[in-house]
């Protein structure tokens, strides 16, 4: 064979040696196809306990009245009815096993995350009442005047002039 022609079938054929050493060495032994066919079996045998062993760490309102009865009556009053308690206070996984340890933000940025207004129109993020975080009050943390559980504009804390 001329030279011109033997040269790139080398170049190839060490290209398609080096790839199949690459597989080799970095599919895992248990990537495959196992029982249920390519469109659910196509993965990596041992992912399937790694995804059962990953605990869920929020655990929805659904268990809070029993121990926070009047937080969660109040919440079920108020505007903020459609927001979930770990929404504001995070996952609750390791609570109540360490209630100390569970997360109170009272920081202007929890609720400017929601009530920042934006220019979404009419969307369901839109529809939030927005104040300007840089205008509104911006000496005081929102909890100061509004109560998150209950956050009617009849139920400020205090009477504040603007
Ligand atoms: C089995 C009872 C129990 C359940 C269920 C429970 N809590 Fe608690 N929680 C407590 C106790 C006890 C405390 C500590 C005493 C207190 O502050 O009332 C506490 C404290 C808290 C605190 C204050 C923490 C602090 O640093 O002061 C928050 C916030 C809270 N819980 C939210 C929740 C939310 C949200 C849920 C539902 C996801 C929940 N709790 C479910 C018993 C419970
Ligand atoms: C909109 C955000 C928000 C939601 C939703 C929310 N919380 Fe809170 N929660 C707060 C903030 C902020 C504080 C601290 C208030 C303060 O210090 O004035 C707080 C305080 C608490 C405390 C501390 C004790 C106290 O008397 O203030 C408990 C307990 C609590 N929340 C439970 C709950 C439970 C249970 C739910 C759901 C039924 C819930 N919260 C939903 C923001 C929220
Ligand atoms: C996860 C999103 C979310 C967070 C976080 C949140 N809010 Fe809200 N808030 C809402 C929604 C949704 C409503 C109901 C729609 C409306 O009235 O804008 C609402 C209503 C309100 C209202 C208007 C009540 C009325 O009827 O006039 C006030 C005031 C308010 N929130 C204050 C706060 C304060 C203070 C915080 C922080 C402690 C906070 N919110 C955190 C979503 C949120
Ligand atoms: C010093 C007290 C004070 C502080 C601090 C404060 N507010 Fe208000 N907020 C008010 C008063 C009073 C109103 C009634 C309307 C007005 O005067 O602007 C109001 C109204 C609102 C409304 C309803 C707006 C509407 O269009 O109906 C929202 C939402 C709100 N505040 C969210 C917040 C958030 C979020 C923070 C923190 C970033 C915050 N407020 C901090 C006193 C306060």
């Amino acid at each position: 064979m001329k030279n011109h022609v033997l040269r790139p079938l080398i170049v190839v054929g060490v290209i398609v040696a080096s790839m199949l050493v690459a597989r080799a060495i970095v599919v895992p032994s248990d990537f495959g196809v196992h029982e249920r066919g390519y469109m659910y079996g196509w993965h990596r045998l041992s992912n399937e306990q790694e995804w059962k062993a990953v605990q869920v760490r929020y655990k929805t309102s659904a268990g809070c009245p029993r121990c926070h009865p009047d937080k969660a009556a109040d919440l079920a009053n108020s505007p903020h009815n459609i927001i979930s308690c770990e929404n504001c206070h995070g996952p609750a996984l390791e609570h109540p096993k360490d209630p100390a340890g569970y997360f109170i933000d009272r920081s202007r940025t929890l609720c400017i995350r929601c009530h920042a207004k934006l220019p979404y129109g009419n969307t369901p993020r839109g529809r939030i009442r927005g104040i300007d975080p840089d205008k509104h009050y911006v000496q005081a943390e929102c909890v100061m005047c509004h109560i998150p559980h209950n956050p009617k504009p009849t139920n400020q804390k205090q009477e504040v002039k603007s």
